[in-house]
C-alpha cells in the first residue's frame, strides 16, 4: 500500500540510488585502503594522508548539522502528511549525513596514522564512528527503497535504524572530544547527579573495550636507576667513570637545570602533543610556568609537578608507569623515555623543581652526568 497515491511513489529515485551506491562503495573502498587500526600504526604515512587527516575536524562538523537536522525533519515525517511535504528534504539531508559521515571517518583514519592516538576513548570513539556510519548508510538505502516502494512499515523501520544509528555516532562522537579536549571537558561543570551518572557511564563503556591490565613484570615498571640517592653534593667522579662530563666550571654553571636538562627531554619525547600547537589532556610542557600549571587532571590538584616529591608528580608517575598502561606517557609505540632522562627528571623534582636552579653537573648523581652532559649541549 502507498501512503501517498498522488505522485511521490511513482517518483524515480535514479539519480538519488546513483548517488547513494556510490557513496557506499567509496565508504567501503576508503576502509579497505586505509583499514581502522587499534595499535600504533607502523611506518611513517605518507603526506597526502596525514594532510587530508587534517580535515578530520571541520569535516565532522557536517554531519553534525545535518544529522540533527534530519533527526528534527524526521518527528515532522512520522505522520503521512509530513513525509508527503518533507520527505525529499529529509533524504536531501539524510544524503549529506551519510557523506559527512563517510569523509570524517576516513580523514579521521588518515588522521590517526599520525600515531599516538590509542587506549579506550581512541577504540570507542573509531569503533562507534564506523558503526554509525555504517548505519546512516544501510538507513539511506531503506528510506530509498521505502520511498520507491511508498512502503510505509519500512519507512518506520528506517526511522528507528536511523535514530539508534545516530545514537551511536553521537556517543562515539564524545569519546573523540575526549582525545581532543581531555576526558573532563564536558564533565567537569556539570551539575551532580548528572556528572557522576556520565562519568559512570563512561567508565563502564570503556571497561568494554580496554583489555584488562596485563600483569605487570618486574622488567615493565621501570624503576629510576639507583644511583639517584648518591649524595648531592659529590667530588667530581672519578676521570675514568664518564670522560665527556666537563668539569663543574663557572661556564657550566650559566645553564639552568630547567632550561638545559628538563626542557630539552620535554622537547623531543612531549611537546608534540604537549606544545605551543596541542594541548593533549589540557597540558602545555613548553613553558615552566605551564609544565608547574599542570593539566585536566592535574591542574586542580596543582600535582602535576609537586616540588620535592617526585612520587606525588603526575607527569613522574605517567613516565615510570608500565608502557602498557592507559595513561602512559609518551603513549604506547612513541619514543620513550630513556632510564637516565626518567633518573633526571625525577632528580630535578627531588631537588625542588626550580626554574632558576644553575646547572652544576658534578652535582647530579655520578652515572647521569653523561646523558646530562649530552642533553645540555
Ligand atoms: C603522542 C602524543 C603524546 C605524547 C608524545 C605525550 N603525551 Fe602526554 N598526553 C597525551 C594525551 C592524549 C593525554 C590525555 C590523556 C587523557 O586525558 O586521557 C596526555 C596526558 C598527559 C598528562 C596528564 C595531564 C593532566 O593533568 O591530565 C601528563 C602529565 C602527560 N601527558 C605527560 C607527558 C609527558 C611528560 C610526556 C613526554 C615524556 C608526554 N606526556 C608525551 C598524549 C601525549
Amino acid at each position: 500500500m502507498s501512503y501517498d497515491s498522488e505522485s511521490e511513489a511513482t517518483k524515480s529515485y535514479t539519480l538519488a540510488w546513483i548517488a547513494a551506491l556510490l557513496l557506499l562503495v567509496g565508504f567501503v573502498v576508503g576502509l579497505l585502503i586505509y583499514p581502522p587500526l587499534y595499535e600504533a600504526p607502523k611506518g611513517e604515512a605518507g603526506q597526502m594522508t596525514l594532510f587530508i587527516g587534517r580535515f578530520h575536524p571541520i569535516l565532522l562538523h557536517l554531519p553534525i548539522g545535518s544529522l540533527i537536522f534530519l533527526a528534527m525533519l524526521e518527528v515532522l515525517c512520522m505522520g503521512r502528511k509530513g513525509e508527503a511535504k518533507h520527505g525529499s528534504t529529509a533524504l536531501l539531508a539524510l544524503f549529506v549525513g551519510a557523506a559527512g559521515s563517510v569523509m570524517a571517518v576516513l580523514a579521521g583514519i588518515m588522521l590517526s596514522r599520525e600515531g599516538g592516538y590509542t587506549g579506550g576513548n581512541f577504540s570507542l570513539h573509531q569503533t562507534m564512528g564506523i558503526i554509525g556510519t555504517a548505519g546512516v548508510l544501510l538507513a539511506l538505502v531503506i528510506r530509498l527503497m521505502a520511498m520507491g516502494q511508498g512502503n510505509w512499515e519500512l519507512l518506520h523501520a528506517y526511522r528507528a535504524l536511523f535514530f539508534l544509528s545516530f545514537g551511536i555516532m553521537s556517543l562515539g562522537a564524545h569519546f573523540g572530544g575526549n582525545l581532543s579536549h581531555g576526558s573532563k571537558f564536558l564533565t567537569q561543570h556539570a551539575p551532580e547527579p548528572i556528572k557522576s551518572q556520565m562519568i559512570a557511564m563512561e567508565k563502564w563503556m570503556l571497561t568494554l573495550v580496554e583489555t584488562p591490565k596485563a600483569e605487570k613484570t618486574e622488567e615493565k615498571a621501570p624503576e629510576a636507576p639507583k644511583a639517584t640517592e648518591a649524595p648531592k653534593m659529590v667530588e667530581a667522579p672519578t676521570p675514568t667513570a664518564t670522560p665527556t662530563t666537563p668539569p663543574p666550571t663557572p661556564a657550566a654553571g650559566e645553564k639552568l637545570v630547567f632550561a638545559n636538562l628538563i626542557q630539552p627531554i620535554f622537547v623531543a619525547k612531549c611537546n608534540k602533543c604537549h606544545g605551543e600547537e596541542k594541548q593533549k589532556g589540557d597540558l602545555r610542557l613548553d613553558t615552566y610556568e605551564f609544565t608547574m600549571a599542570g593539566g585536566s587532571e592535574s591542574a586542580e590538584k596543582k600535582n602535576n609537578i609537586v616540588p620535592g616529591k617526585p612520587a606525588d608528580s603526575l607527569t613522574y608517575q605517567l613516565v615510570i608507569s608500565a608502557e602498557d598502561e592507559d595513561m602512559h606517557m609518551p603513549p604506547e609505540g612513541k619514543d620513550q623515555l630513556t632510564k637516565e632522562e626518567i633518573a633526571i627528571l625525577k632528580w630535578w623534582i627531588e631537588q625542588g623543581a626550580s626554574n632558576t636552579q644553575k646547572l652544576d653537573l658534578a652535582a647530579l648523581p655520578a652515572d647521569l652526568q653523561a646523558a646530562a652532559s649530552a642533553l645540555s649541549k
